[in-house]
């Protein structure tokens, strides 16, 4: 006989959280929105050995998390897990952009040799949208310097196209450099005294390594909750699968990855298993991996035996997601995360071992991300929500009279078509467990976060909870009824046009 869960699933719609006492030091001030996102020992007062700032991570997909969308993130105080859903070497170098970031100090990405000709120039200005040009012994952003080219140094259309870079770029010694090093407002004071654009900086053999721009000056901003490592880099994870995680995870390990995670709609399951077992003995423990998703205590515990360091759960809520549809298979998220956060306390009480969850998808309402945390989620895993933003990597369309952004399931075909190029097969996927669409376009990132996080902030002081911790342990979360749900709305009124 089939085994019948008799509670009916549910999804964060049909909750409302009831108010706990505000005491006077609950201001958003003093809200912390640290959270662990890997295991620790709750009972030797370890920490987690990553701490996010914000409980926010992106999803693990082509239209949402590649290297500038981490960088971002990062910055702001979450983690992006760059997609896994692309050749090894191409992961790899999204994770060594994130990396090697440093606020004011660009990677190149202009760069030709001293050989190259003036109408190389142009089309690669044309392709890049860049006008200052790193000239390198071979072309690469990290090669020998040997001068630079801007748009003062040649006349378009008057000069002959088949000139040789070598005989109009500005020279090695006459350039002004930095050596590799130097901060950001050293990098300043050298722009200022000699009145630079673009400063290069090197290493000890003459190898370019960055520009610093007069115009990054400006713009540099505070980022006081930016999650870095102990020196100080950006952190970042990556989505692998289990099945060539063999060549996939050394890669991104070299590459710097801060942590990984299998990333499959289905994770109970023995190739996740398997995938783990080979991490953690490879790598002596020392590489840190979540697995997922699944939505119930059986998923968890299997994992977290196999030795995960997180959990994600949610099957069958995202977006752009069919999975229900097609498969019949899934849970509603809020009735996931509540079992599963259930079982997440049963395994610290038991082992002493606390394993965060992440709740991955559904998330519409900023409100809901509070109701996730306060039903036990550690972090939320988004896509939908950053794909609208400017750092997502996708195209900005216009749509009638609207903005909007481009944003695809990684179950798509679209999404999927990688592979079948990268192994040159040609046939299309059985059936597609994701759809392609539009999102409206949102802005920077930023600004979006301030607005989220102050209203996620503003609910917790509601709540009388100043930590995400004080926040699973009291809040209070009622169900309401489906004509309780209209009255939330706004009802009963004319509603003036809105523009
Ligand atoms: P969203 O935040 O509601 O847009 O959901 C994002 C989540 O949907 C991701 O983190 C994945 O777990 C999941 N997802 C991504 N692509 C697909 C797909 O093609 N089919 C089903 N689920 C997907």
């Amino acid at each position: 006989m089939a085994i019948f869960f008799n509670d009916v699933s549910r999804t964060f719609g049909e909750y409302l959280l009831i108010p706990g006492l505000t005491t006077k030091q609950c201001i958003p001030e003093n809200i912390s929105l640290k959270t662990p996102l890997t295991k620790f020992n709750i009972k030797n007062g370890e920490e987690s050995a990553i701490q996010l700032n914000i409980p926010l991570v992106s999803a693990i997909m082509q239209s949402v998390s590649d290297s500038g969308l981490a960088i971002e993130l990062a910055r702001n105080g979450g983690l992006s897990f760059i997609f896994g859903s692309q050749p090894v070497e191409s992961q790899a170098e999204m994770v060594r952009r994130v990396k090697k970031f440093k606020a004011g100090f660009v990677i190149s990405d202009s760069n030709l040799t001293p050989e190259n000709t003036l109408s190389d120039v142009l089309t690669l200005i044309k392709k890049t949208g860049h006008s200052t040009i790193g000239i390198t012994h071979d072309g690469t952003p990290n090669g020998k310097l040997l001068g630079i080219v801007t748009s003062r140094d040649y006349r378009a259309g008057k000069d002959n196209p088949n000139t040789q870079v070598k005989m109009f770029m500005t020279p090695f010694d006459k350039l002004t450099t930095g050596a590799l090093g130097i901060t950001l407002s050293e990098a300043n004071q050298i722009i200022w005294e000699h009145k630079l654009n673009t400063l290069p900086i090197i290493d000890e053999n003459q190898n370019l390594v960055y520009f610093v721009f007069r115009k990054d000056y400006d713009s540099h901003r505070e980022n006081p909750n930016e999650l870095s490592d102990e020196n100080k880099k950006l952190m970042v994870g990556a989505g692998i699968n289990s099945r060539d995680y063999r060549e996939r995870v050394p890669a991104l390990v070299e590459a710097g990855v801060d942590v990984l995670c299998i990333d499959s709609s289905d994770g109970y399951s023995e190739w996740q298993m398997e995938t783990l077992k080979w991490i953690k003995e490879k790598y002596n423990n020392k590489v840190l991996v979540g697995a997922g998703n699944v939505v119930d205590k059986e998923g968890f515990d299997y994992l977290v035996n196999a030795g995960a360091d997180f959990i994600k759960v949610g099957i069958g809520g995202g977006s752009i997601c069919i999975t229900r549809e097609q498969k019949g298979i899934g849970r509603g998220q809020a009735t996931a995360i509540i079992d599963v956060a259930k079982a997440r306390n049963e395994y610290a009480e038991k082992t002493g071992i606390y394993v965060p969850i992440c709740s991955d998808g559904g998330l519409v309402q900023d409100y809901h991300m509070v109701l996730a945390l306060a039903m036990g989620a550690d972090f939320l895993m988004m896509g939908r929500y950053f794909a609208r933003f400017d750092e997502s990597p996708t195209k900005k369309l216009t749509i009638g009279n609207r903005f909007v952004k481009e944003y695809w399931g990684e179950g798509s075909n679209r999404a999927q078509n990688w592979q079948r190029y990268d192994m040159g097969g040609t046939e299309s996927l059985k059936f597609e467990e994701g759809v392609d669409s539009y999102v409206p376009y949102a802005g920077k990132m930023k600004d979006n976060l301030r607005i989220t996080l102050g209203k996620v902030k503003a609910t917790m002081c509601s709540c009388g909870a100043i930590s995400i911790p004080e926040l699973q342990k009291d809040a209070k979360i009622t169900l309401v009824s489906s004509t309780s749900i209209i009255e939330g709305g706004a009802h009963d009124v004319i509603l003036k046009e809105q523009n």
